[in-house]
């Protein structure tokens, strides 16, 4: 963000601390930090694209670079953001900046400093506190900088300070609280989803054969860009024919066929949050016998996951759910052979759907959260967001019947956990055979 926030909201992020400020204190109190993420070098003097570090932003809202955000718990409970100063000469190259006084104003912290200040004011911060809350092991510039604060307080023991006793993992606090999202985080997740959606629709409307998976990819881009959204959430995949039999195909280079399915998974990020969508539907517009067999299977798949999808449901039921179903097509298909309990116990069926059926998304697309708690699958709970993406992937091979060789399909939606069970916000993308059929129908012929 290169511009002044003129209308941003810290209420969600300010309520967001101030959970963590509660988990701290139930956990013995004292100190977190955490960074943001550094820019990195694309080649020689140019960068990649700057995105915040998720859990950064989850907390401040912030989005520039160079930053850090304090948050002393405990009786004075202090809220600090370190940031880059304002410097009139590299806002003239690069954008602009807040500044700490600003930041402070909008943000809603306490304190707000100059980044370069960070070094000089943390040991005093974490003296005579009992934990330090900060994410060790991802980033080595921090774990130095963070070791360096902590043997800083070390060294003023002779004035009788004392240094936190021991580190806690920050990340793993932030990642429960992630995995409920908050009204805010809803409305955006939404209007990401809803963006998605519709890049979808111009996506199949385009689709023709003749014409090269990059052009649908650019497609998507046009609407993701032009709705507002900075970059995807992660690559496109545009894969036609074979290619969709590729899980993580992103080349995205072949000419579309007559006759070949086309299988898209793409999503936009919308203001930090992630949508991610998949459709797979003909590239001629109209499904084969074959493909619409394989279709309605996955389709009834992700159906039966989507029923299982609900509060207190364990995470793998919805997996469990789409697989029985998808073992079952296969084997009335002559795919697989045996019976549903012997396919499901020596798992045959992995050879045409070898993933899982979702993931949390959220700020990531592969969100931040365990899948399992103590042991056990987590149950589901009102306002976790998933992915439900059954798929089946059939490559050639002799004893598979040749009418169905090279067709991949995936489904996926972006499901919220609600109280009677799950509510689709991907929907807007179609995805019933007649409903994709009869959009493709009326993009070629008015
Ligand atoms: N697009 C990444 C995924 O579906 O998991
Ligand atoms: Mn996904
Ligand atoms: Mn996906």
């Amino acid at each position: 963000m290169n511009t002044p926030n003129a209308t941003f909201d810290p209420a969600p992020f300010r309520a967001r601390r101030a959970r963590l400020f509660e988990r701290m204190q139930a956990a013995g109190g004292g100190v977190a930090i955490l960074a943001t993420a550094p820019e990195r070098v694309r080649n020689r003097d140019t960068h990649y694209p700057y995105r915040h570090d998720s859990y950064f932003y989850y907390l401040t809202g912030f989005r520039e670079p160079e930053a850090v955000v304090v948050l002393v718990a405990g009786a004075a409970p202090k809220q600090i953001l370190f940031c880059r100063e304002k410097n009139e000469e590299r806002e003239i190259w690069d954008g602009y900046r807040h500044g700490p006084e600003a930041a402070r104003e909008i943000f809603g912290f306490d304190e707000a400093w100059t980044i370069g200040d960070l070094e000089k004011r943390l040991p005093d911060t974490l003296a005579d506190q009992p934990l330090l809350w900060t994410g060790l092991g991802y980033d080595n510039d921090w774990d130095v900088r963070v070791l360096g604060a902590l043997n800083a307080v070390r060294d003023k023991a002779r004035s009788g300070l004392t240094p936190p006793h021991s580190v806690r993992d920050l990340r793993a606090e932030l990642d429960e609280m992630r995995l409920v999202k908050d009204a805010s985080e809803l409305a955006t997740m939404r209007r990401a989803a809803q963006i998605s959606a519709a890049a979808h629709c111009r996506a199949m409307r385009a689709t023709a054969p003749g014409r090269f998976e990059y052009e649908i990819e650019a497609e998507l881009l046009h609407a993701f860009r032009q709705a507002g959204s900075p970059y995807p959430a992660y690559p496109s995949i545009v894969a036609s024919g074979a290619n969709a039999c590729v899980l993580h195909y992103v080349g995205n280079e072949s000419r579309m066929q007559d006759g070949e399915l086309l299988l898209i998974d793409a999503g936009c990020e919308l203001d930090g949050y992630a949508s991610d969508i998949t459709r797979s539907f003909p590239v001629n517009g109209r499904f084969s016998g074959p493909q619409r067999a394989l279709y309605e299977l996955v389709l009834a798949a992700q159906a039966a996951a989507q029923g299982a999808t609900r509060p207190g449901a364990p995470w793998n039921e919805p997996h469990d759910a789409a697989v029985a179903v998808l073992a079952q097509g296969l084997l009335d298909l002559g795919l697989l052979r045996g019976s549903l309990d012997g396919v499901l116990e020596n798992g045959d069926y992995r050879r045409f759907y070898m993933h899982r059926t979702g993931h949390w998304l959220g700020m990531d697309v592969h969100d931040a959260g365990e899948y399992k708690v103590g042991g056990e699958w987590r149950p589901l709970a009102e306002g976790m967001v998933l992915t439900i993406e059954p798929g089946c992937y059939v490559r050639p091979a002799d004893d598979v019947p040749e009418a169905f060789w090279n067709i991949g399909i995936r489904i996926e939606d972006d499901a919220v956990v609600t109280a009677g069970g799950c509510e689709l916000i991907t929907a807007d993308a179609p995805k019933t055979v007649a409903d994709i059929e009869a959009l493709m129908r009326h993009a070629r012929h008015g």
